[in-house]
């Protein structure tokens, strides 16, 4: 399968006290890994996708943080912790979308109060530790999401997929392409259109280079073409991953997302959604409650040629997410297995019971 799962997307180096990315802003065309020592370079990292997809965002921010914290030389808590509450705040405020940024500072932030009454070798070795088994959690999450999408899918399929939900978003694997990879290593030979998805071009620089790296039959096409290979007959299922799910099942993922599910509707083909539990956000009772964020309108009208792609000064809306009712998914996936409609009891119960 090539070299895709040796390939690391994002750690910590605590011997040069850095956050390490491989900078997706740079693929296809270079594998350029970059070593972030402040707190401003992770939250430009973030921003500016360098280190993308949801979990991927989570798990950067923990270790973010972690790094961040090693180089703090106070021996009072409340001084220690007025620090880290700093950092995570300015952190935080790099993306609204995604729901794991949050739930993974949170965590480190938990962590660290456990430890209030030891000292700042201790403080800095919990955060040290929880951002480990945060990355940790997460590999394993997509490894069970994978099993379970697979078994949904048959040997021959034609899958769609929007944006990256793949290895590069995650810490191993990935969450709709999990069990894409799965299914690969078992020979079940399928073959996956992946939605360019503009502006930002996910689906073609980051999912078609990763799927072709480990040797999966991957065809590029342009957003406005889904809708004809659905026609076609040439797609049995589609896969996508999500950044926040909303307690109702609502889901907000990559601008693009729900038009595809409505085509799938359509057409009669399921559309299923992958992603771990933390990206479930039980504080948002449907969709409407998240927070969609909007970016510059130069990565609509000059971010991928030389040349204008639009008159200059004319007006452009840019939301880089948009919400797909639950009414449309066919089925959630989780590390935990997998939600039919109505999501709202097993997406509480996945979230309340600890298995
Ligand atoms: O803006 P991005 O590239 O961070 O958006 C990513 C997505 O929408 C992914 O589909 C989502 O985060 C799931 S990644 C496993």
């Amino acid at each position: 399968m090539g070299n895709l799962f040796t390939m690391l997307t994002v750690w910590a180096d605590y011997g040069q006290n850095a956050l390490v990315i491989l900078d997706q802003t740079c693929l296809p065309n270079r594998e350029v890994y970059l070593a972030l020592k402040t707190a401003e370079e992770i939250w430009e990292a973030i921003y500016s996708l360098k280190v993308r997809g949801a979990p991927a965002i989570g798990v950067a921010a923990a270790y973010g943080v972690a790094v961040l914290m090693q180089g703090v030389e106070v021996t009072d808590f409340e001084s220690f912790y007025r620090e880290f509450v700093k950092v995570k705040k300015y952190l935080e405020s790099s993306r609204p979308t995604a729901v794991n940024l949050f739930m993974a500072l949170d965590r480190m932030e938990a962590r660290l109060l456990r430890h209030r009454g030891e000292g700042v070798k201790d403080w800095k070795r919990v955060l040290r530790e929880e951002a480990e088994a945060i990355r940790e959690e997460d590999a394993a999450a997509c490894k069970r999401i994978g099993e379970w999408g697979v078994s949904l899918l048959r040997p021959g399929m034609g899958l769609l997929t929007h944006c990256n939900a793949g290895h590069l978003a995650v810490s191993e694997y990935g969450t709709a392409l999990a069990p894409v990879y799965l299914g690969q290593e078992r020979g079940y030979a399928f073959s996956v259109f992946a939605d360019e998805t503009r502006p930002l071009l996910q689906g073609a620089r980051l999912t078609a280079y990763e799927l072709q790296k480990a040797g999966v039959d991957v065809t590029l096409i342009c957003d406005n073409m889904a809708s004809t290979v659905m026609k076609q007959g040439r797609v049995q299922a589609v896969l996508v991953g999500c950044d926040r799910v909303a307690a109702n099942g609502d889901t907000a993922n990559k601008i693009g997302t729900s038009g595809v599910a409505v085509l799938a509707k359509y057409y009669g083909i399921p559309f299923y959604v992958l992603g771990p539990t933390s990206t479930i956000d039980m504080g948002c009772p449907t969709g409407e409650q998240i927070e969609i964020e909007e970016r510059a309108r130069e990565e609509v009208t000059e971010k991928w040629y030389a040349r204008r792609m639009a008159p200059e000064g004319v007006k452009v809306y840019n939301p880089a997410f948009d919400v797909t009712s639950a009414d449309l998914i066919t089925a959630i996936i989780t590390e935990r297995g997998i939600a039919y409609p109505p999501f709202g009891g097993t997406l509480r119960m996945w979230k309340e019971k600890t298995f």
